[in-house]
């Protein structure tokens, strides 16, 4: 199915008031094949990581079909096909009905399972790549699906093939997950650590539900699209400087010695939390999540986020990185 000239409202949880010069709608495979474009689509889920800066002049797609297929099991584990259009936290919320482990953290994360491979979503200690076991990929050039295994995806922190090379190739259609029968609570994040190991996978899920709604606003209440910049990653020498003039600057050690700084306290110590500029905000519970609260527009988000990036880097010589995908009349990502 095709429209043409939409509002993008409804296509992102920003709810920026641009045009969307033309949308596919596909339900199958065979709805994708049919597709002829001069310029390759931007491929869209719920638009809860997109914000559409100018009109859209190349054209969207979104794959629809959401079916969940449970694959193969051993004793231990489960193989989930799952298709795109399914929406992450009814796939999140199944899996806890069926005592399947593996997603619970991950609960309200918004989006479509097609979105979750592309930056690897991730929350309270887990992401995708954890249980991810491979991605199917429609590409635009052969018109086959192609199945790319986990270790292929290159996942990294909010990274993967699919912002790189596969970027614009094709669309996500399906995505397997490895769940598992055995208990595998992860509870060392801040907000789970009161948990005791045996604990119920409802009772993870019901946690996390509480601490994220304690501290994220709902995108269907205020318009937003979660974490808008990514947490830095400093040498261990630039966080030791840092660490002098900021004693209480929280800090983690990651495997290859950097550390990653939280962006909010950044933020938040440099006085933004609840700031507003026109109708463009940095929310007042987690200064990490820049809101719309009606009539934002685009120079507005561009003047904060400057604002923002500019304060940061004077202070703490780090260079804050957009973690939302940001898109001209072109479709190419604008920063
Ligand atoms: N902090 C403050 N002030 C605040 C809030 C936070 O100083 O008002 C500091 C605290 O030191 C806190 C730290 O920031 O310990 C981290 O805060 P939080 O636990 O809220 O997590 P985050 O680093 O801000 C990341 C993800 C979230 C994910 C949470 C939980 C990124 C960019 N964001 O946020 O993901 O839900 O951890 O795991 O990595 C998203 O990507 O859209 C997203 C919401």
């Amino acid at each position: 199915q095709t429209f043409t000239n939409l509002s993008a409202i409804p296509y992102s949880t920003f709810r920026f008031n641009a045009k969307l010069v033309t949308v596919y709608q596909c339900e199958t495979l065979a709805d994708l094949r049919q597709l002829s474009f001069t310029s390759p689509p931007v491929v869209l889920g719920e638009g809860s990581n997109t914000i559409f800066m100018q009109d859209l002049l190349v054209p969207v797609c979104r794959y629809t079909a959401e079916s969940i297929t449970v694959a193969d099991t051993d004793t231990d584990h489960v193989l989930v096909h799952v298709e795109a259009g399914h929406n992450w936290h009814q796939l999140v919320s199944w899996s806890v009905q069926n005592r399947l482990w593996g997603i619970e953290n991950l609960a309200l994360i918004p989006g479509t399972v097609g979105a979750a491979p592309v930056q690897n979503i991730g929350a309270y200690g887990v992401e995708l790549a954890d249980v991810c076991s491979y991605v199917d990929f429609y590409n635009w050039h052969t018109n086959n699906v192609e199945r790319i295994n986990s270790a292929e995806c290159q996942f990294g922190y909010r990274d993967s093939i699919f912002k790189k090379e596969l970027n614009g190739k094709g669309v996500i259609v399906s995505v397997g997950l490895r769940l598992s029968h055995t208990p595998k609570p992860i509870l060392n994040y801040k907000g789970l650590d009161h948990l005791r190991a045996d604990v119920d996978i409802e009772t993870v899920f019901n946690a996390v539900v509480a601490t994220r709604n304690s501290k994220l606003p709902d995108p269907k209440v205020l318009a937003n699209c979660g974490s808008f910049f990514k947490n830095p990653v400093v040498s261990l020498a630039h966080y030791q400087r840092l660490l002098q003039l900021f004693p209480d600057l929280p800090g983690y050690k990651l495997a290859d010695n950097n550390v990653k700084v939280p962006a909010a306290w950044c933020i938040d110590q440099q006085g933004f939390k609840g700031k507003q500029n026109g109708g463009i905000g940095c929310y007042e519970l987690q200064p990490l999540v820049l809101v719309n609260r009606g009539e934002g527009t685009a120079a507005q988000l561009r003047e904060l986020i400057a604002e923002i990036q500019q304060k940061v880097l004077n202070v703490y010589d780090i260079k804050l990185e957009p973690e939302v995908r940001m898109l001209n009349a072109d479709g190419c990502v604008n920063v």
